[in-house]
C-alpha cells in the first residue's frame, strides 16, 4: 500500500479567492489529502431549513479538480447558534449540575433527542450531496468525541435515557437493587423513575450505579456514532472514520470502531507531553521540543487495534500549539520523525492540522504549514523530505508483534469509580506496562477483551483489567501464549461485586488475593531481590510458585509456565526487570535502549527512532539527535 499525507483546511475561514491558490500549493506540495467542513455547520445552515451548499460545492470542486481527495467531516461538533435557541437544554451539563454554554463547540449531549435528530438531518443532508462525489474520498463522523470533557452529561435528557438504559439491562428494579447491592444504606428503590444520575450524593455514589451510568455514557457515544455511519452509508461508499484523541478513555472506543471502516486520531506530541504525562520536569523539560517517546507509538497501536489494522493520523502536530500548559516548537526533525514513526506503526496516512495557522478565534496561536501570511513555515520543509522518501521507499509491510497488551475501556471506568489510592488509574497502568516493554526494544499490539487472537503472542500482558469474564479467562488458558494477569485483574464481577471464590478465580490457578492496599507515594516495600513496590500492592494466598516478594514476605510475582499473576504496581527499573525475567522464558529478543530512544520492527525492516536532543551511539552505529534510520532486519 501506498502511504501518504494530507491536511485540514478550512475553506469556510477564508476568501473564496484564494481556494485555487491553496489547492495548488497543496497538490504541487505532494499531498494527497484534504479533510474539511468538520466545523461548518454554521456555514451550511445558517438558519434553521435554510441550506447553503454552494460555497462547499465550490471548495470540494477546486480541491478535487488539483487532485486531492477530501475527507468530508460532518459538522455534528459545532451546533450553530440558532440550535440553541431552538433547544435551550440541548448542552451538556457538569457534575456539579451547571449546564455548558455556547461559546467555543461540543456544545451538545449525547443524549438530547432533538439534536440527535438535527443530527440525522444535517448528515442526511450532505451525504445525500455529496455521497457519489468523485472527490469525496474518506468521510468523518463529527470531531474528536470526548474532547473538552464532554462524554459524560448529567443533563435531564441523560436521566430520562438512563433510566431506559437500565431497565432495558436489568428488566425490573429488583433485579437492579440485587445487583447494585441497595439494600446497604436503604438505597433501594421501587421504580426505574426513582433512579438519579450518580452527581451531587453527599458522599459517594454506589459504585455500582457510577459504574453503570459510565457503560451507559460511553453506548450513548456509541449509538450517537453509528446513527451518522448507518445514514452515511445509505449514499456512499467511500470509507468512515473518526479521529480519536489522545488519552480519552470515557467511551469504548472499540465499540465505536466497530462502526467504521477505519479508525484515525489526533497527535500532538508536544502539547500531550504538557498535558497530559505523568513525568519529572527534568524529563518534560528534556524532551519539551520533542515530545514522549512511547506517547504516540501507543495510541498509533491501540487505534491500530480500535481500526482492525487500518489507521491514519488525521491531525498531526506540524509547530506550537495553543492549548497546552506550554507551547514549544518542535526541534528540526521532529515532524518527519513523528511522520515516519507513524507509518512504521502503519498508518496509511499523516495528515497535518492545518493548512494555515488563522489570525483571529481560539487557535490564533496554533501554527499551519502557513503562517498567516501565506508564507511556508519549516514543517514545508521537513514534509517535502517525507515525500521524497516515500518516493523512494513508500512500502512498510507490517507485521505482527510477538507480544501483546489486553486494553479494555470498561476497565478505565472501574479504576474511575473505584480508584482505591489517589492517582491510581488504568491509564498510567497500561502505559506505563507499554513504556517497560518497548524500553526494551519490544514491538506492541493492543488487543481488545473479546480478542481471538491470543495464542499467536508469545506473551500477553492483562494490567487492571477489572472485569474479566469466562472467556477470557478461557481464552488466556487455551492461548499458547504467557499470559501476565493483574494487578487488579479479575477483580469484579457484574456490576463491582467481589467474586466468591475470591480474585483473580484463574482456572487452574492456586490463587487468592486476601487483601490489597494502596500505598502513601513516600512509602515504598522494598522487594527481596532489589527494587520497590510503589503505590498499591495485594496480598496472595497462593501455592503457585512464588518469583519475587517483598521483604515483608508478600508474594509480588507468582506462577509457573503459562499463567503468571502480577500482585502490586512497580518502579520503573523493577517493572524492567520482573518483564525481562518473563521475557527471558521465550525466544522473544530484547534490547537494553537508552531513555528516548525507540523501535519498531516491521515484517522486514527495523525502525530506530532518536527523541533525544544528542546523537545516540547504539548498536554499532550513531543515530543523530531528533533523527529516524531503517535497516532491513
Ligand atoms: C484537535 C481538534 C482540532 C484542533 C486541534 C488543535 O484536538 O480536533 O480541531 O482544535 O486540536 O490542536
Amino acid at each position: 500500500m501506498k502511504r501518504t499525507l494530507g491536511v485540514c483546511y478550512y475553506p469556510e475561514h477564508w476568501p473564496r479567492e484564494v481556494w485555487q491558490d491553496d489547492a495548488k500549493r497543496m497538490a504541487s506540495m505532494g499531498l494527497t489529502w484534504v479533510r474539511i467542513g468538520e466545523f461548518a455547520w454554521g456555514q451550511l445552515e445558517k438558519e434553521e431549513g435554510k441550506y447553503d451548499f454552494s460555497w462547499l460545492d465550490d471548495a470540494i470542486g477546486i480541491l478535487g479538480r488539483e487532485g486531492l481527495k477530501i475527507v468530508l467531516g460532518t459538522p455534528t461538533a459545532t451546533p450553530p447558534r440558532w440550535m440553541i435557541n431552538k433547544y435551550p437544554d440541548m448542552t451538556a451539563v457538569d457534575r456539579n449540575g451547571q449546564p455548558r454554554k455556547f461559546g467555543s463547540r461540543r456544545h451538545y449531549c449525547f443524549s438530547h433527542q432533538g439534536y440527535r435528530e438535527e443530527c440525522r438531518k444535517i448528515v442526511a443532508k450532505i451525504a445525500e450531496r455529496y455521497g457519489s462525489n468523485p472527490h469525496v474520498s474518506a468521510w468523518q463522523t463529527d470531531n474528536e468525541y470526548g474532547c473538552h470533557d464532554t462524554t459524560i452529561s448529567y443533563s435531564g435528557y441523560a436521566r430520562q435515557e438512563f433510566r431506559i438504559w437500565l431497565k432495558t439491562r436489568y428488566g425490573s428494579i429488583e433485579r437492579l437493587n440485587e445487583a447494585w447491592g441497595n439494600h446497604f444504606w436503604s438505597m433501594a428503590y421501587s421504580c426505574f423513575s426513582e433512579v438519579d444520575l450518580p452527581n451531587l450524593t453527599v458522599t459517594e455514589a454506589n459504585p455500582a450505579h457510577e459504574l453503570a451510568f459510565r457503560r451507559f455514557s460511553s453506548d450513548q457515544v456509541v449509538s450517537f456514532n453509528a446513527a451518522q455511519t448507518e445514514i452515511i452509508r445509505r449514499y456512499s461508499s467511500a470509507p468512515i472514520t473518526h479521529n480519536f484523541m489522545g488519552r480519552i478513555t470515557d467511551f469504548d472506543h472499540f465499540q465505536v470502531g466497530k462502526d467504521l471502516d477505519f479508525a484515525c486520531w489526533d497527535s500532538y506530541p508536544l502539547g500531550f507531553l504538557e498535558d497530559r504525562i505523568s513525568a519529572s520536569e527534568t524529563y518534560k523539560a528534556d524532551f519539551s521540543n520533542q515530545g514522549d517517546c512511547d506517547f504516540q507509538a501507543f495510541h498509533h497501536d491501540l487505534y491500530r487495534s480500535v481500526g482492525n489494522g487500518r489507521w491514519w493520523v488525521m491531525e498531526q502536530q506540524p509547530g506550537p500549539v495553543n492549548w497546552a500548559p506550554y507551547n514549544p516548537s518542535p526541534l528540526p526533525g521532529m515532524v518527519k520523525l513523528w511522520s515516519w514513526e507513524a507509518f512504521a506503526h502503519g498508518a496509511e496516512v499523516v495528515s497535518y492540522f492545518r493548512w494555515r495557522q488563522l489570525p483571529f478565534a481560539q487557535e490564533q496561536l496554533h501554527s499551519g504549514l502557513l503562517r498567516p501570511d501565506g508564507e511556508e513555515t519549516e514543517a514545508v520543509a521537513e514534509i517535502a523530505s517525507v515525500i521524497a522518501e516515500l518516493e523512494m521507499a513508500d512500502q512498510v509491510q507490517p507485521a505482527q508483534a510477538e507480544v501483546a497488551i489486553i486494553f479494555d475501556y470498561d476497565s478505565d471506568y472501574s479504576w474511575v469509580t473505584q480508584p482505591h489510592g489517589k492517582g491510581l488509574n488504568y491509564f498510567q497502568l497500561i502505559f506505563e506496562t507499554y513504556q517497560t516493554l518497548r524500553s526494551l526494544g519490544l514491538s506492541i499490539d493492543f488487543l481488545p477483551s473479546d480478542t481471538e487472537h491470543m495464542s499467536t503472542y508469545k506473551v500477553v500482558f492483562v494490567p487492571g483489567l477489572v472485569h474479566m469474564g469466562d472467556d477470557l479467562k478461557q481464552a488466556l488458558f487455551k492461548s499458547n501464549a504467557i499470559c501476565v494477569v493483574g494487578p487488579r485483574s479479575a477483580a469484579r464481577i457484574g456490576d463491582m461485586e467481589i467474586p466468591r471464590p475470591l480474585p483473580p478465580d484463574l482456572i487452574d490457578f492456586d490463587c487468592v488475593v486476601s487483601k490489597l492496599e494502596s500505598l502513601r507515594p513516600n512509602a515504598p516495600i522494598a522487594l527481596e531481590s532489589g527494587g520497590y513496590v510503589t503505590r498499591y500492592r495485594e496480598w496472595l494466598e497462593t501455592n503457585e510458585p512464588i518469583l519475587e516478594k517483598t521483604v515483608d514476605g508478600v508474594p509480588v510475582l507468582v506462577g509457573k509456565d503459562q499463567i503468571m499473576y502480577l500482585a502490586a504496581m512497580l518502579d520503573d527499573e523493577t517493572r524492567k526487570r520482573l518483564f525481562k525475567s518473563i521475557l527471558d522464558r521465550t525466544d522473544v529478543d530484547t534490547i537494553e535502549l537508552p531513555q528516548g530512544v525507540r523501535v519498531r520492527d516491521t515484517a522486514t525492516e527495523r525502525f530506530w527512532f532518536n527523541y533525544n536532543w544528542t546523537k545516540q551511539h547504539i548498536a554499532g552505529f550513531t543515530l543523530d539527535a531528533a533523527s529516524y534510520k531503517r535497516e532491513l532486519r
